[in-house]
């Protein structure tokens, strides 16, 4: 029987007395999805799962992305990402992910990111303990937290994101020697604006829906106002108590939720203490139609 036993922290539960390697039932999906929008962060210790089973679980959730050009894939599968820092023959067999800006995967894009799902294979651990965390915050509850005048001067407003400011900043202060973005990946990948303030389909709760990674401006206002407003959210999502950490365990499945959360993968570890993870990416695409939450709620 499914069982989700919250960590009692602001993010994170444990999912039990589920087979991520089979095809879960419908019951048990709906389990998850509304664990997901309540917990945000859901671990599923113990699962193993391989590239094939990842994929077709993160595909009950909607379309995974595909992102052009990477080449560190599961051969055959380009929607399943390695992320890695283990190197075979002195090449790396998968795509560096650590010590990127604090984000919310895809909100530069106009589907915007629903949820992360990474399988961990290798985990580094020191002195007995794991490195390379991945730490979360809570925008869902940062946003029922607002001061009240705060949420109504929000209202009606929206943000635009932008994939470049996150390729500028990996270029200026992470080393990426990944060259200026082109024209024609600038006309690929246009800002896009998504509201502020965001009615999560799950909860129906409100989320703040910018981050330090992707967000250039609120729209509408001008420059300073609009960056001071920017300021604020981000400083008051960025506190303290809305902050998780997840520490990983070899086997460990973790699912979160991106349309509440803002993540970071934690730095801490050198090139000889190795990780490997799996990872599916999956767009919005069907979480934000009614009927398929209602239809997949309904169990
Ligand atoms: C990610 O940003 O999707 C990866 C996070 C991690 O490797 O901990």
């Amino acid at each position: 029987m499914l069982t989700v036993t919250p960590t009692g922290q602001i993010l994170g539960a444990t999912i039990t007395g589920v087979d991520l390697k089979t095809d879960i039932a419908k019951a048990d999906f709906a389990g998850i999805l509304r664990a997901l929008g309540e917990y945000g962060v859901l671990r599923f210790p113990g699962q193993h799962v391989d590239a094939a089973s990842l994929k077709r679980f993160s595909e009950r959730f909607g379309q995974i992305q595909v992102l052009k050009g990477v080449k560190h894939h599961e051969p055959g599968m380009p929607e399943v990402t390695v992320l890695s820092n283990v190197k075979v023959n002195g090449e790396p067999i998968g795509a560096p992910d650590a010590g990127q800006s604090w984000h919310t995967d895809m909100t530069y894009s106009q589907t915007k990111g629903f949820v992360n799902i990474l399988s961990a294979f290798m985990v580094p651990m020191r002195d007995g303990k794991p490195v390379g965390s991945t730490e979360f915050t809570n925008t869902q509850a940062a946003a029922a937290d607002l001061p009240a005048d705060i949420a109504k001067r929000l209202t009606g407003l929206t943000a635009t994101h932008d994939i470049e400011m996150f390729w500028e900043y990996m270029r200026r202060e992470k080393g990426s020697k990944r060259p200026p973005m082109s024209a024609e990946m600038r006309a690929q990948r246009p800002p896009v604006h998504h509201p502020v303030l965001m009615k999560h389909p799950i909860t129906g709760r409100n989320v703040i829906y910018v981050n330090p990674g992707f967000t250039t401006r609120i729209d509408g206002l001008p420059e300073a106002e609009g960056a001071e407003l920017l300021k604020y959210l981000l400083d008051h999502v960025f506190q303290e108590k809305y902050r998780y950490v997840h520490e990983w365990a070899v086997g460990d499945l973790l699912l979160w939720d991106n349309l509440g959360s803002w993540h970071f993968a934690r730095p801490d570890y050198g090139p000889d203490e190795l990780r490997l993870m799996k990872r599916c990416q999956v767009m919005a695409d069907r979480i934000f139609d009614p009927a398929f939450v209602q239809e997949a709620l309904a169990a």
